[in-house]
C-alpha cells in the first residue's frame, strides 16, 4: 500500500467516523458519477488510465531532445501550471537538483511572479547557456506568464534567431483556443494539450506537469502508474478501504469543531514545494463562499524552531496533517566520537533517518498532548510511483472534501478580483470605469 492514513492522534472515534462516512459516500459518488458542481472539470479523475498515449510518447521523445540540446530549461507558468512539476522535481531529484544533477538541464521556473529582480537574476545566470523553454498556460492569457514569456521570447530570438528559437520553445495550452495557442501556431512551436475538462491545479498528471518532469529525468511512466493505482484504489466507496475517506472525514470533522487551519507538516525538505502544490490545490478549491479550511504548511524539524512554539502553545484553532515517508533510502549513520564533547554518543550507530523518525514521534506526542489533533499520512518511500499516488490521493480527497463542504471545488472566481483592479490601474482597455472608481 503506498498511501495510508492513521487517525490515532485525531481524537476521532470510530462512531463519529462512521457517521461521516454516509456524507462522504454521497460526495464521493458526485465526483465519480460527475453529478456535482463543476463536473465539466472532472477530466482528471480517470485521466491516469485514459491519458493520450501518443502524446505521452511525444513528451518522452521531446524531453530527450531537450535534454540533448540544452543546458537550461525554463518553465514559464503560474499556479497549477508550475507548482506540480516544481514539487515533483524537488521531491524526486532533491533540493539541490540544479547543482547536483548534471546529465539533465538546469530547470528554472519563471512567470510565477512579476518581480523584475527574479527574472533578471535568472536571465543573468543562463545568458551563456543553451536554452529551451516550456511556456504553460491553459487559458493562454494569464498575465504573469504572458509578461515573462514576451521577455523570454525576445531574448530567445535575439540569441538564436526566430526559426531556431521556435525549435526550442514548447507550448502547453488548450487544444483549440487562447492567445498562447494562436501564438504557438503562428510561430510554429510544438504544442502539448491540457484537456478542456482539467483545471490547472489538477493538471500535474497532464503534459503541464509531465514535460518538465521528464526533462528532469523523472520516470513519468511510473508517476502515471502511481496515479493509476490511486485511481483504482480511491474509487472504492468505503472508509475501511479508501484512505481518502479517512482523510476527508478527519479534516471535515476538525472544521466542524472550529479548527479552521490545517497545517501540512513534513520531515523532509524535499517536500517543501509539495506543500506549496498542496496549499494551492486545497486553498483555491475550497476557499469559497466564506467557507473552507485555511491550508498552511511547515517543514520540520526546521520549523519546530520557529512555528513549533505557536503550534504547541498558541491558539487552539489548528490541526496537523503529517506526511511520513516510511523508508527514505538515504542513510547517514551517526559516527562515534572518542571525546563525546557534544554529548551525542548516545546516537552513534543510529541513522539520521531513525533520528528524524523519533523527532516525528516526539512531536506527534507533544502536539497531540497540547491539543493539536494529528493525522499521519504514510507513503512507503519517495519515488515517482508513490509521488503519483500521493498527488492523486490529495486530488481525489480535495474533490470529495469540496463537495462535502457544499462548494464547487473546480472553479476559482475569487482570483479575478485582483486581476480586474490591476488591469484598471495599468490602464488596460475596457477597464476605464473601474479605473475611475479605484482612483476616486
Ligand atoms: O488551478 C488553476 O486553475 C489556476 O491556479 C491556474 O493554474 C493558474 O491561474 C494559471 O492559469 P493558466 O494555466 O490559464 O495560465
Amino acid at each position: 500500500m503506498s498511501v495510508s492514513v492513521d487517525l490515532k492522534g485525531s481524537g476521532i472515534n470510530f462512531k463519529l467516523l462512521k457517521e461521516f462516512e454516509i456524507e462522504i459516500k454521497k460526495a464521493h459518488k458526485k465526483l465519480y458519477d460527475r453529478t456535482g458542481e463543476g463536473s465539466d472539470f472532472l477530466g482528471w479523475v480517470d485521466w491516469p488510465i485514459r491519458y493520450d498515449k501518443q502524446e505521452f510518447e511525444r513528451i518522452i521523445n521531446t524531453s530527450e531532445v531537450i535534454r540533448k540540446k540544452c543546458q537550461v530549461f525554463l518553465v514559464v507558468g503560474i499556479g497549477g501550471s508550475y507548482l506540480g512539476s516544481k514539487a515533483a522535481l524537488e521531491a524526486i531529484k532533491g533540493n539541490f537538483y540544479n547543482q547536483m544533477i548534471k546529465d539533465t538541464p538546469d530547470i528554472f521556473f519563471v512567470g510565477n511572479n512579476i518581480s523584475s529582480r527574479y527574472l533578471m537574476d535568472i536571465l543573468e545566470i543562463i545568458k551563456d547557456k543553451e536554452i529551451c523553454v516550456n511556456v504553460i498556460s491553459k487559458s493562454g492569457t494569464t498575465t504573469e506568464p504572458a509578461i515573462a514569456f514576451r521577455i523570454i521570447k525576445r531574448m530567445m530570438e535575439e540569441k538564436y534567431g526566430r526559426e531556431e528559437s521556435a525549435r526550442r520553445i514548447f507550448a502547453t495550452t488548450d487544444k483549440s483556443r487562447g492567445a498562447l495557442l494562436d501564438l504557438a501556431k503562428k510561430e510554429n512551436y510544438e504544442t502539448f494539450v491540457i484537456g478542456d475538462d482539467i483545471g490547472g491545479r489538477f493538471s500535474v498528471i497532464t503534459p503541464v506537469g509531465l514535460l518538465p518532469m521528464s526533462v528532469a529525468g523523472i520516470d513519468i511512466k511510473k508517476f502515471m502508474l502511481g496515479a493509476a493505482s490511486g485511481y483504482e484504489k480511491y474509487k472504492t466507496p468505503n472508509i475501511d478501504d479508501n484512505p481518502c475517506f479517512k482523510y476527508v472525514a478527519y479534516r471535515n470533522i476538525m472544521y466542524s469543531k472550529g479548527k479552521k487551519i490545517e497545517i501540512l507538516a513534513n520531515y523532509e525538505p524535499a517536500l517543501s514545494n509539495f506543500s506549496e502544490w498542496w496549499k494551492q490545490l486545497f486553498g483555491e478549491s475550497e476557499g469559497k463562499d466564506h467557507r473552507g479550511l485555511y491550508p498552511s504548511s511547515v517543514n520540520f524539524t526546521s520549523d519546530l524552531h520557529s512555528m513549533g512554539q505557536y503550534i504547541q502553545d498558541g491558539e487552539r484553532h489548528l490541526f496537523e496533517t503529517v506526511i511520513r515517508i516510511a523508508d527514505q533510502n538515504h542513510k547517514i549513520i551517526m559516527p562515534k566520537d572518542e571525546n563525546d564533547l557534544d554529548g551525542l554518543n548516545y546516537l552513534s550507530g543510529k541513522s539520521l533517518e531513525d533520528i528524524n523518525e523519533k523527532a516525528l514521534e516526539g512531536t506527534f506526542l507533544a502536539h497531540v498532548g497540547g491539543g493539536v489533533p494529528n493525522c499521519i499520512i504514510t507513503v512507503d518511500t519517495l519515488d515517482s510511483f508513490t509521488l503519483g499516488s500521493l498527488m492523486y490521493f490529495f486530488m481525489v480527497s480535495c474533490g470529495i472534501s469540496g463537495y462535502l463542504l457544499g462548494i464547487n471545488p473546480f472553479n476559482q472566481p475569487g482570483v479575478e478580483a485582483y486581476k480586474q483592479n490591476m488591469f484598471a490601474l495599468l490602464g488596460k482597455q475596457g477597464y476605464e470605469e473601474l479605473h475611475e472608481k479605484l482612483l476616486s
